[in-house]
């Protein structure tokens, strides 16, 4: 394989690689056990991660590998997920491109400066990624080490068109009206800008598997704001990029928010998982992906507020319906801050104890 296996005591890893490699793990192990871990499970909803974000403010506890590691490990120990998301935010790639951002409590992501013209479009820089990122690069080994081999790390970076839509807003946003304009009325100074956030990413990639990631994702979470050949002009085509030039150091999943009808062409990427929202079926899911890829989701955040005896029903459900096989059980988006902490560990429990039909 052309992959370096950091740790085989899972069955994330082999079935994001191949079903005769998770057949050898079922077989080995005698049980069949989907994979689970929940996207944003590090932060928002965790008694302990709370205590930590009042004492430190949010880039210094990204910006800490302890404290990265630390908050990494929460979940893990907490409600035992099968995978850790290393502690960082999809932004600090602007950081580092020479665009400031801040993190204002109770507001979420600040961009004093946006480019919110076309002259500004040469504030942003492709910067030496080792320089002004690898204190993630640090922070990666650090958990690495502290995780021992219990579960992989995934590393993650935010998609081209997600990154700008929040370099033009200048803040998060419902509707990202401003990067849609600035696409639409701008697209050559758009596509600077997309490529030199590609190449950023790629490299912040790469460095990442090198610290020690042993899957990456890239979360495109406003691609869905866009038309499908929108989104293959503006998103796709930079996933795209990025996709090609890091799957053969490490699996890559790609999940779009709102982005089912792109799931064909990502598919074709070479992705070796697809993240899926709650507004596509699995049966849907499998057909447009075309039945080859692994999928990933799709349980709605809100819906952990159920009771718990309904979401162990729903989960057993959701199993049967993206079957055992390629499948890795996560919700279709993060985790919200008012879900109590025994809900999401009963979401996790109700995979463990999954019996199959
Ligand atoms: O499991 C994890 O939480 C891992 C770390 C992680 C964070 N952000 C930490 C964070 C990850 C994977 C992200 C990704 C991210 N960041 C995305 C893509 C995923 C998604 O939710 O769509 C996006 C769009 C961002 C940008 C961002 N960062 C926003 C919009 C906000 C404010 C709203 C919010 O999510 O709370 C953030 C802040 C942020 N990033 C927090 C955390 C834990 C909350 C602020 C804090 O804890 O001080």
């Amino acid at each position: 394989s052309l992959f370096t296996i950091h740790n085989t005591n899972t069955t994330i890893i082999y079935i994001l690689f191949n079903m005769n490699a998770l057949n050898e793990v079922i077989i080995n192990k005698n049980t069949k056990i989907n994979p689970i871990w929940i996207m944003r499970q590090a932060g928002r909803y965790l008694p302990d991660y709370i205590k930590l974000k009042n004492k430190y403010d949010f880039f210094t506890r990204c910006k800490t590998p302890e404290l990265v590691s630390e908050i990494t490990l929460l979940p893990i120990d907490q409600i035992g997920t099968d995978a850790a998301i290393i502690f960082s935010d999809i932004l600090v790639v602007l950081q580092a491109m020479n665009i400031e951002v801040e993190m204002k409590p109770n507001f979420g992501p600040f961009i004093p400066n946006p480019i919110d013209s076309k002259e500004k479009v040469k504030n942003i820089i492709t910067p030496n990624v080792t320089d002004k990122l690898g204190y993630v690069f640090e922070a990666i080994k650090v958990t690495k080490r502290d995780l021992n081999d219990r579960v992989p790390l995934i590393g993650f970076a935010g998609s081209p068109w997600t990154l700008f839509c929040y370099l033009v807003q200048g803040s998060g946003s419902k509707t990202f009206d401003k990067p849609k304009g600035f696409a639409f009325a701008n697209p050559k100074e758009t596509e600077i800008i997309l490529e030199k956030i590609t190449l950023t990413t790629i490299e912040y990639l790469k460095g990442q598997v090198d610290a020690g990631a042993d899957v990456v994702q890239i979360f495109d979470s406003w691609g869905g704001l866009l038309s499908p050949s929108d989104y293959s002009e503006f998103s796709l085509k930079y996933i795209n990029r990025i996709v090609s030039e890091i799957k053969n150091y490490a699996p890559v999943i790609i999940f779009g928010k709102g982005c089912w009808f792109a799931l064909n062409e990502m598919a074709k990427t070479g992705a070796s998982g697809l993240g899926i929202d709650w507004s596509c079926s699995a049966r849907n899911a499998r057909y447009l992906s075309g039945g080859n890829v692994t999928l990933q989701g799709n349980y709605d955040p809100a819906k952990l507020l159920s009771p718990i005896s309904k979401i162990k029903s729903d989960v057993g459900q959701m199993i049967n319906d993206f079957g055992k096989e390629s499948y890795i059980v996560n919700l279709g988006h993060g985790i919200l801050p008012n879900i109590p902490v025994s809900h999401a560990k009963a979401f996790v429990d109700a995979v463990k104890d999954y019996k199959s039909l």
